[in-house]
Order: C-alpha cells, then sequence, then structure tokens
C-alpha cells in the first residue's frame, strides 16, 4: 500500500471526483466557473453526513450549545458593524505580460509574476471579498447587500433572541452550519479555496476572566473529534498558534488546526478568542443593549467570545486526502498482479455508502433486495447487481465503502450472508437478522 501522498494524488482525486460522481465544476457545460463547485450523488451523501457528525458532536450532545439557521443575506450594517466592509480584503498585483492576478500576500516574491517571471506588475491595491448584490428591483447604492462573507456574524446579530428563547445563561454557545460566499482572488487547490463554502461555526459566549480557559478547553474537544471521530493522527494535522502581528482584526489569540493536505500543511480549522469586539461593534451600530446581566455577581457584562470555525468543504476534501489509496499488491488466481486498486479509506461513519448488498447472482436479486431494504432503513446503503463480484468490489473500494455483503445461493438456506470488509479484506458470516447489529457496532463511534 502506498502511503507517498506525491503532489499528483491531487490530480487522481480531483479526476475520481468527477468520474464517480462526488464533487465536479459548477456549470461546466458552460465552461464552468472558477471557485464554484457541485457536489453529485456520493458527494452529497458525504457532505451531510460531516454536517450531521459536526452538528451531533457540537450541539446535540451538549446541553450548552444551541442551533440556529440564519440567512445569507442580512441588513448590511451587520457587514460595517463586523468590519468586513472595511477591513476584509487582501492586497492584489496584476500581471502586465499575462494577464494573470495574484494575492500578494501568496507570492513568493512579490515583484515577480508566479506564472510568467515578468516583472512587469501593477501596483497592489486592496480588494474587498464581500460578495455584493442589490435587495429589490432597482440597482441603486441604498439597495446593496452582501451575502455573508461567514455564518458567525448573524450568530452575534440574533444572541439576544437565541438566549432568552433557549433560557441560557453564560456561558453557552450557539452554532450555525450553512454558506459562507467570498470572492477570492485566486480560488485554488479544487475545494481547498472556492468563492462559494459551507461554514460549520460555534460561537461560545462567555466570563472575560474564564475565556482562555474556555480557548483551550474548545481547541482540545476540536482536536478529540478530528481523532476520535475522523481518524486524523499526529502525522495528519498538528496546531499552529497566530503570531500576535498576525492575528485578525478581532481576535486576542488564535491558532489554527491545519492538515497536512498533498500540496503542503493547510488551515483546516481556525479558534479565536474574538473577546468583546463583535458584541460591542453590533450594540454600537444597531443601539440595541446586548449586555448580559450576570445575576450571581450582580453585574452587567458584554460577553466575550470563543469561536470554532471549519469550513465542510476543507474537511471533505481532508478526508478524501488522507482516504485515498492504491494498492498494487493484490493479486489474482494466477498469483499475477492485478491492476491497481484504488480505495478510499473514508472512516465508516463518514462514508457516502456505509454497507453495499451485492448478490451472486442475478437470480438472487428479490432476495437481496430484502436484505437492502433492511440494512438501508439503518445505514446509508446501495444494491449493486451489474458485472463480476470482483468489479463490484472494485468499484465500492474506490467510493470508500467499508462493507460489501455478498449474499450468495447459501444464503438461501442458511440466512446468513457473508461481509467483506474494505481495508483488511477478510470475510466474514453473518446471519441476516444480526445485521443491523453487527454495522451498529462497528460504524457508530459515538
Ligand atoms: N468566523 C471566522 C472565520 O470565518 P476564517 O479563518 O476566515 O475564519 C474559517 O475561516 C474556516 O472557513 C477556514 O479554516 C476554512 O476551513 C474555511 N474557509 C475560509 N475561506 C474559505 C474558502 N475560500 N474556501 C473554502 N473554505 C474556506
Amino acid at each position: 500500500m502506498s502511503k507517498d501522498k506525491k503532489p499528483d494524488v491531487m490530480e487522481k482525486i480531483v479526476s475520481l471526483c468527477k468520474r464517480r460522481g462526488f464533487i465536479f465544476q459548477s456549470s461546466e457545460i458552460y465552461g464552468g466557473i472558477g471557485g464554484f463547485w457541485d457536489y453529485g450523488p456520493y458527494g452529497v451523501k458525504m457532505k451531510r453526513a460531516i454536517e450531521a457528525l459536526w452538528w451531533d458532536y457540537m450541539v446535540e450532545q451538549r446541553s450548552n450549545v444551541e442551533g440556529l439557521d440564519s440567512t445569507i443575506i442580512s441588513n448590511p450594517k451587520v457587514w460595517a458593524a463586523s468590519g468586513h466592509l472595511d477591513k476584509f480584503g487582501d492586497l492584489m498585483t496584476d500581471c502586465r505580460e499575462c494577464k494573470s492576478r495574484h494575492r500578494v500576500d501568496q507570492m513568493e516574491d512579490p515583484t515577480t509574476c508566479p506564472n510568467c517571471d515578468s516583472k512587469d506588475l501593477t501596483e497592489p491595491r486592496e480588494f474587498n471579498l464581500m460578495m455584493k448584490t442589490y435587495v429589490g428591483p432597482v440597482s441603486t447604492e441604498e439597495n446593496v447587500a452582501y451575502l455573508r462573507a461567514e455564518t458567525c456574524q448573524p450568530i452575534f446579530v440574533d444572541f439576544n433572541q437565541v438566549r432568552v428563547s433557549a433560557r441560557q445563561k453564560l456561558p453557552f454557545g450557539i452554532a450555525q452550519v450553512g454558506k459562507a460566499f467570498r470572492n477570492e482572488i485566486n480560488p485554488r487547490n479544487f475545494i481547498f479555496r472556492s468563492r462559494e463554502f459551507t461554514q460549520m461555526e460555534m460561537e461560545f459566549f462567555c466570563f472575560a476572566e474564564d475565556s482562555m480557559e474556555w480557548y483551550g478547553y474548545w481547541r482540545d474537544q476540536r482536536l478529540a473529534y478530528y481523532k476520535d471521530l475522523l481518524e486524523f493522527t499526529d502525522e495528519d494535522i498538528r496546531t499552529e498558534d497566530h503570531a500576535p502581528d498576525a492575528l485578525a482584526h478581532y481576535a486576542k489569540a488564535a491558532l489554527d488546526i491545519e492538515f497536512k493536505f498533498p500540496f503542503g500543511w493547510g488551515e483546516l480549522e481556525g479558534i479565536h478568542h474574538r473577546g468583546e469586539w463583535d458584541m460591542t461593534r453590533h450594540q454600537e451600530f444597531s443601539g440595541d443593549n446586548l449586555e448580559y446581566f450576570d445575576q450571581e455577581n450582580n453585574r452587567k457584562v458584554t460577553p466575550t467570545v470563543v469561536e470554532t470555525s471549519v469550513g465542510l468543504d476543507r474537511t471533505f476534501l481532508a478526508l478524501l486526502c488522507k482516504a485515498y489509496d492504491e494498492d498494487t499488491a493484490d493479486t489474482n488466481k494466477e498469483g499475477k498482479a492485478q491492476d491497481t486498486r484504488v480505495v478510499l479509506r473514508f472512516p465508516a461513519i463518514v462514508a457516502p455508502i456505509q454497507v453495499a448488498v451485492l448478490p451472486l447472482s442475478k437470480k438472487l436479486a428479490p432476495q437481496a433486495e430484502e436484505v437492502y431494504k433492511k440494512v438501508r432503513k439503518y445505514f446509508r446503503s446501495e444494491m449493486d447487481l451489474t458485472g463480476s463480484i470482483g468489479k463490484r468490489y472494485r468499484r465500492q473500494d474506490e467510493i470508500g465503502t467499508p462493507y460489501c455483503i455478498t449474499f450468495d445461493f447459501e444464503s438461501l438456506e442458511d440466512n446468513a450472508v457473508t461481509i467483506r470488509n474494505r481495508d483488511t479484506m477478510s470475510q466474514e458470516r453473518v446471519a441476516i437478522e444480526d445485521l443491523r447489529d453487527y454495522f451498529e457496532k462497528a460504524i457508530d463511534k459515538q
């Protein structure tokens, strides 16, 4: 098995994703549109599974975190208050020679075009990343609105609404999963940096004096999530503290959880101590009182915020990169090496298909269908009838299915099936009535 993830592995992953319907360019028949990606049948299954896992871990399993689903467009004053209209930008430069555009902070040498080596670059200038639109029939300045650049701002704005209706007291959190939009200058590395993406964010409101403790708590919780649920190891992820001079305009302390992608270490998640910045600003700009009355100590405080913020698409990409494997040690009956077996070794909990039902012969389809109907109630499943059993195993390996059920002629007699494990290749005979129990134990780690 090759563990050597060379950069060209990205090309293989992108091509596999397109071929097997995980992820492909948006509006491809029109030539696509830079930085936008569609998730196909297997992609959307897995995307929802990742979201459900995050939501369960961050919201359902905690009594001190509430959920929210806010709109993508809000009153534009939200983005003036958050600082995004002023400060949310990058310096960019254009190459006069080849007409390519670059973010200055990403150039190795800001005086040379990374595309064609020309020195003829325009003066760096500020570029705001907010996506602009108009609300209502007239496209005038007073009707300008913005697509949210992060999902957390509506959480701050709705703080009182959520706190009062959910009868929460400090400290507590509000979580949201949803689309965010950034007019990135250079979308790149497949879904790593795109212009439309999904964020999973949790804002934890606490007292200033306890906030560094909560910051450490959430860092540890998030690392445990990656290791225990997504099966990332110390070789896959690391934490990087932001240097004080590199902190975002709102942050008092921040760290990135980085993943080792084939193209290098890249940010997967940010843990940010946002201080009182957001709540103070929204209070100032809205004129509403966002203070919290601390009954125990008879005082009013502006809540301090600790944030965990991760991209769903980046999590997906990290899982793809970690899972991609090529197995050339496989041999056929004559002992000859088969062509390469491509396997996505996804953790079963997020695999798009968790159980595939494969009748050995088409004649067994009606009985196998009964098994399929039983398992699909509890696990993401599919049935595949076409091609040799070997080919069908390969197909399932390629989409990362951890368990294949083979229904054979003996199954008619003993009411049992063979379960083939993607990673160990071991085969086990299991009674049909025990399948739910078997897979629940094998798949559900929470
Ligand atoms: N609320 C804080 C915030 O948005 P961020 O570091 O700008 O912080 C958080 O973004 C996470 O969102 C990143 O760690 C990344 O996973 C994801 N993300 C940010 N920009 C992205 C983009 N253009 N494409 C895909 N994911 C992105």
